[in-house]
């Protein structure tokens, strides 16, 4: 099997950059952040406060999730529902930042992302994918952006959503969410020692995608 990490900060295009990828090379696309999401959805949906973490441990026995394609493309099922839409805001994201500091979090999601893994030829983007999840990756990318381009970035997608927030307050959080995803203990954000790191501030979406599939090429095909 050959799996492919991508790993980097919000916004920096990971995900439209590696489902691109993953379709134009046969491979399967698995977007680690959406099951972080999920376990802060849970939280919302309990009202329970993400930084309460025996709270939050506590939630994980109730909680069943999986991952199911449809079309090609991933969706995530809490306790069996479909939950890949609602786990897509502002809210979810911030949740998910928080709860996936806690080292039982990872734990649980753990096996689920290996096993796809073991089974498929995997494009598996996140944050710790190259370094803790599948450290046997035969390919590394470690992406990134300013984070006033992510802003932008981010800025657009939600938009198009009908989500409306200002460009400082996505900044401000763009900010915060890097800093607590590479200052936490637990499998912090950091390019892996032999990840190849790509800042996609100054290339547009297409020569990103360029980059990165010539990369794998070179490595695997
Ligand atoms: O990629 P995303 O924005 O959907 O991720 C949501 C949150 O989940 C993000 O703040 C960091 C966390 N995350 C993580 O800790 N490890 C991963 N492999 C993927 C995401």
């Amino acid at each position: 099997m050959i799996a492919v990490a991508i790993d980097g900060p919000a916004g920096a295009g990971k995900s439209t950059i590696a489902r691109r990828a993953a379709s134009e090379l046969g491979f399967i696309y698995v977007d680690t952040g959406a099951l972080y999401r999920t376990i802060g959805l849970a939280c919302i949906q309990k009202k329970i406060d993400p930084s309460n973490t025996a709270a939050v441990i506590h939630i994980l026995q109730d909680i069943d999730i999986s991952i199911v394609f449809l079309n090609g493309e991933q969706h995530v099922l809490l306790n069996d529902k479909d939950v890949s839409s609602e786990i897509r805001t502002e809210q979810a994201s911030m949740t998910a930042s928080v709860v996936s500091a806690v080292p039982e979090v990872r734990q649980f999601l753990l096996d689920l992302q290996r096993d796809f893994a073991r089974t498929n030829d995997v494009i598996m983007d996140g944050r710790d994918i190259g370094t803790v999840v599948l450290p046997n990756a035969q390919v590394k990318i470690f992406l990134t952006a300013s984070p006033e381009t992510r802003a932008r970035r981010r800025l657009l997608q939600l938009e198009e959503k009908g989500e409306k927030l200002d460009y400082e307050t996505i900044l401000v959080d763009i900010i915060k969410r890097d800093y607590n995803d590479s200052h936490r203990e637990a499998a912090p954000l950091k390019a892996a020692d032999n990840a190849i790191i790509v800042d996609t501030s100054d290339l547009t979406l297409e020569e990103s995608i360029r980059k990165v599939v010539g990369i794998i090429k070179e490595a695997v095909i």
